[in-house]
């Protein structure tokens, strides 16, 4: 395999080659996702509510966030592994989220970290970089600011908005981010900035007129089955197979089915 590098991303936005990412927080997930060919694979701290089942994506530390990033990093041939810096890891001071980012490059061997917000975050934004680690950009909806906001709706509707986005945009672009996701804002919105900028914009719920597409695993396969956005397509409909599965196999034991002579030594 040839690696995917933060370079190769910036050489496919300016070839036109859309640029596929999910998440996996674990290994054997993680395998399955770089095998099938997936460009780049997010360490998320959806893990939060996805793995560990809370309602935000708040509570997740550093060092679980270290934890699953380095069970991916062990499974991947290809994939450029990008790792969620958590809430509380980089807010406080720059120097703070400098020492969280080396952590995670350090402890779990990912290639590049991802922090939410613009202005607000530059002078961390900067510090990292000037470590020498490839940062993601990630603007719109930023769930860990759920409870400034309120609610999980679209964001930068309003005009104003709309421009302060696309100044933070052009701003993390001229500060060195290799790439920027943009989470669920309108599609022409997300056109605009993915125009007005060089790097790579990587779209959730933001529209076809970006260079490239990110999912959560767990809601494009199907494995949950309550979280109903518009921009969610399914390919599968694990929760579905595997509570078949699982109630067949409930069955098989307890009439004694299974095991049969076959499945004996
Ligand atoms: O944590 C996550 O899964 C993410 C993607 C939705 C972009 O940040
Ligand atoms: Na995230």
């Amino acid at each position: 395999y040839k690696r995917v590098t933060v370079k190769s991303l910036v050489d496919m936005k300016a070839t036109g080659e859309k640029i596929s990412m999910l998440t996996a927080y674990d290994y054997t997930m993680a395998k399955i996702v770089d095998s099938a060919g997936v460009d780049v694979i997010l360490v998320g701290d959806s893990a939060s509510n996805v793995m560990a089942g809370h309602e935000t994506t708040l509570p997740i530390t550093l060092d679980q966030m270290i934890y699953h990033a380095s069970s991916v990093v062990r499974a991947i041939y290809r994939a450029l592994i990008v790792v969620d810096l958590p809430f509380g890891s980089y807010q406080s001071d720059p120097k703070e989220a400098l020492r969280s980012a080396i952590r995670i490059m350090k402890e779990s061997g990912a290639h590049a970290v991802k922090l939410e917000g613009g202005k607000e975050i530059k002078e961390s934004i900067k510090r990292i970089l000037n470590a020498g680690i490839p940062v993601m950009g990630h603007l719109g909806l930023t769930p860990q600011s759920i409870y400034k906001f309120g609610t999980y709706t679209v964001r930068a509707k309003e005009e104003q908005e709309a421009e302060r986005l696309l100044e933070d945009a052009k701003m993390l672009e001229k500060l060195g981010c290799f790439a920027i996701v943009l989470e669920k804002i309108p599609a022409k919105l997300a056109k605009q900035v993915a125009k007005s900028v060089s790097i790579p914009i990587i779209g959730i719920g933001a529209g076809p007129d970006v260079d490239g597409q990110v999912l959560v695993l767990h809601d494009m396969i199907g494995m949950t089955h309550e979280f109903n956005p518009r921009f969610l397509r399914r390919y599968l409909n694990l929760y579905e197979d595997m509570s078949n599965a699982i109630s067949q196999y409930v069955d098989d034991v307890k009439t004694q089915d299974f095991p049969n002579e076959s499945e004996s030594y």
